[in-house]
């Protein structure tokens, strides 16, 4: 199949929605990271999903919805819930609630789990796809796995080329880590992926537990591959300086041949994460070294979320 791309205009939209209807897939910008989105509803749309990405199925999927009242029509939401949603939605956070038992959500999408994980985001493109379509779309990041997670439309084309009816290009995502994943529970939320939102702005609205949840309902908590988010170079974290076979990734005044941030900025440097893993993957195959090397990042606001991503994409493979 060829993938096209597809511009943010009228005609995009409609072109984008009509595939969706018809079970196909089409790649789009959040603000977060390019979601791989297909109709939550469609059990074969969900599965071409899985297949694109040669994903483990058992992993289950976001369901991306237009607003809180469409998200109501597939999830229960309790008064926490609610809150986080005033605050948050649009945004990049995802609530972990009970399914609604009429769903009409493919089975496939929560991987049978009683629960869905679903949001609301914020990217005019997105929100433009998901008002032209009127479902909800079903998207996981939009690369293969185990993959570097894509910020642009070319990365998509990298990496899903083929093998996807459509990408809407809609230029670079301005957060540029995933959202935060929280499930909420009598008194609080647990927080299972740390991303966009901080744990201090939740934590300004709701009770946040300080465990990890790993309930009996989920097996496999986000992210549970320990490797992921992968480049194809080793990375090694918190270098002071490059070695010999390694290209350096700098942050603040720890230099690098690029800076995520030259200023110390953790927004910025969310944001520039994973295209820079991108570039540092490319180029250090162009000069010939073997590894990445990336400079310390704080383990504070949205840095938490920042050295959770290069743990995992520095943890051991096969
Ligand atoms: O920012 C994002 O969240 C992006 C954009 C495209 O929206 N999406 C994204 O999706 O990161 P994905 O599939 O790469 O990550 C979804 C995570 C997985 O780790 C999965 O285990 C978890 O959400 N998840 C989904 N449903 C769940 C559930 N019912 N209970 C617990 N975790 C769930
Ligand atoms: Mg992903």
């Amino acid at each position: 199949m060829q993938t096209q791309t597809l511009r943010p205009t009228e005609d995009g939209f409609a072109t984008a929605a009509d595939i969706l209807t018809h079970g196909g897939l089409v790649a789009f910008p959040t603000e977060t990271v390019y979601g791989l989105g297909g109709d939550a509803r469609n059990g074969a749309a969900v599965a071409g999903i899985y297949a694109a990405k040669g994903r483990p199925s058992f992993n289950p999927l976001i369901v991306h919805v237009a607003d809180l009242n469409m998200a109501q029509e597939f999830a229960q939401f309790d008064t926490t819930a609610l809150a986080l949603a005033a605050e948050f939605w649009p945004g990049p956070l995802t609530i972990v609630l009970p399914v609604r038992p009429d769903t009409s959500l493919s089975k496939l999408v929560t991987a049978g789990l009683t629960t869905v994980a679903i949001r609301v985001p914020a990217h005019p493109v997105a929100r433009a796809l998901l008002s032209k379509f009127g479902g909800p779309i079903a998207a996981p990041s939009a690369n293969p796995s185990g993959g570097i997670s894509p910020t642009r439309a070319a990365h998509v084309r990298d990496g899903l080329s083929d093998r996807i009816d459509a990408i809407i290009n809609g230029g670079k995502c301005a957060v540029g880590l995933e959202s935060t994943i929280v499930m909420p529970d009598d008194d609080g939320v647990h927080i299972l992926r740390d991303g966009g939102i901080t744990t201090e702005q939740i934590a300004a609205i709701v009770n946040v537990h300080d465990t990890i949840e790993t309930s009996h309902d989920a097996p496999t908590s986000p992210g549970q591959l320990a490797s992921h988010y992968a480049p194809n170079a080793r990375l090694r974290m918190n270098a002071l300086i490059a070695g010999d076979d390694e290209h350096m990734i700098g942050f603040g005044e720890i230099s690098g041949q690029i800076n995520l941030s030259s200023s110390g900025d953790l927004t910025q440097a969310a944001a520039n994460l994973f295209a820079y893993l991108h570039m540092a993957d490319e180029d250090a195959q162009t000069l010939g070294k073997t590894k990445i090397a990336v400079a310390p990042i704080p383990m504070h606001g949205l840095g938490i979320a920042i050295n959770d991503r290069l743990k995992r994409a520095s943890a051991a493979r096969d």
